[in-house]
């Protein structure tokens, strides 16, 4: 459905209320480790600014208790990096809906403080909701990566905002994400891996009616070959998920679509950075084995795969890759993904480190900002803060 995009409308003089993504990871000191998200915020804020808003950003940083602001979670460090990128100072507003006016003068920026410190903001609370709105004459939802949430800055406000739109990241991602699974380029391969299939079951489920290739990693491809009977050893396993795994495949099979199991794994006996890495076919892991990555014959068929697919969704490492010994699957992959020619799409967290570690960054058509919001989206949910644009945006 379309959504009405901040980059058409006239901004100058409104006041412009965008709800970025800017919870970033931070060292014990407080300092910024990743900015990643902080940047990917710059466009909607620059843009606002160029058209002359008077512009208000907020966020959540963590998961703070509301009604208390404790220095540990306040954007300050974030308003110093923003105001860096930006080149101007960023000033922080705490206490943002008690009433008073907050927007600056036409052209000037302003940070209101962590979101989630407002009291009613997690449940979605229409008074505060409606409080946020009286601050603006345009709400903008630029955080993507918050869109599994339905909170008071990103739902309630949009439903009471004299407008109500999605900002050029929001917009980026919702285009990138639905070209990969709303109409792809096929063949579509998804690789989904990581520790649990439990975490990840319904990924998979909804994956296996669309994908033409499921590619399953780490710990979830250990249930998967203990599902087609092979020996899995002491490896990471979750026997209750078995039969889960097995009507994964089946269902997957019924589309004439497949979900490979490996025939070559890497093993050690031990979890340890300096543990002995052993190559062996899939049928011989041993019971005090535990496989830590899929084996070169695996990888090879897996980058044939991928050199043949129109559209890669890629959402996990396939091994223990933080470890090298443990790495070459999963390098297989990523540079596979960076010489494809496919549509290639990447999100979550350990994916992020592992395409930074192999240096593909550049290689990507899209990374997602988002790690709990992509992942919903894979699962076909439907995301409630882009549920209310969609909504705003008809009428
Ligand atoms: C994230 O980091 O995935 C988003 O910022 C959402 O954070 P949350 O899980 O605390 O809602």
């Amino acid at each position: 459905m379309a959504i009405l995009r901040m980059t058409d409308l006239d901004l100058r003089n409104r006041r412009v209320l965008i709800r970025s993504d800017l919870n970033v990871p931070q060292d014990d000191s407080g300092a910024i480790t990743d900015d990643t998200r902080i940047r990917a915020s710059l466009g909607a804020i620059r843009d606002a600014l160029a058209k002359g808003a008077r512009v208000m950003v907020t966020s959540h940083l963590g998961r703070p208790k509301e009604g208390v602001l404790e220095p540990a979670d306040s954007l300050q460090p974030v308003a110093d990096r923003l105001g860096q990128l930006l080149g101007r100072t960023v000033p922080v507003v705490a206490n943002w809906v008690d009433g008073r006016e907050v927007a600056p003068a036409p052209g000037e920026v302003v940070l209101l403080e962590n979101c989630r410190v407002n009291i009613g903001e997690k449940k979605n609370d229409e008074g505060l909701s409606k409080r946020i709105a009286a601050l603006c004459d345009v709400y903008v939802n630029d955080a993507f990566a918050t869109s599994h949430r339905a909170e008071a800055t990103t739902h309630g406000v949009a439903r009471f905002a004299p407008v109500a739109c999605a900002g050029p990241l929001m917009a980026a991602e919702i285009e990138a994400l639905t070209k990969a699974l709303g109409n792809p380029a096929r063949p579509l391969v998804a690789i989904v891996a990581g520790s649990k299939v439990s975490t990840k079951l319904t990924i998979l489920s909804s994956l296996a009616e669309k994908v033409d290739q499921l590619v399953v990693g780490g710990g979830i491809a250990n249930t998967f070959m203990a599902a087609a009977g092979l020996p899995i050893g002491k490896s990471l396993v979750e026997r209750d998920l078995i039969d889960e795994a097995r009507r994964i495949m089946d269902k997957a099979a019924a589309r004439g679509a497949s979900v490979p199991i490996p025939t070559d794994v890497v093993v050690a006996t031990e979890f340890a950075a300096t543990a002995k890495a052993t190559t062996k076919a899939a049928a011989d892991v041993a019971a005090d084995d535990m496989i830590l990555d899929i084996g070169p014959k695996s990888a090879a068929a897996l980058v044939d795969a991928l050199s043949k697919a129109g559209t890669i969704v890629w959402n996990g490492p396939v091994g223990v890759f933080e470890f090298d010994q443990f790495g070459n699957g999963t390098k297989a992959i990523a540079e596979a993904i960076a010489q494809s020619q496919a549509f290639t799409l990447a999100g979550g967290g350990d994916t992020i480190a592992a395409i930074a570690k192999y240096g593909i960054t550049e290689k990507l058509s899209y990374i997602s900002t988002a790690g709990g919001a992509f992942l919903e989206f894979l699962e076909g949910k439907t995301l409630p803060a882009i549920e209310i644009l969609e909504a705003r945006s008809a009428g």
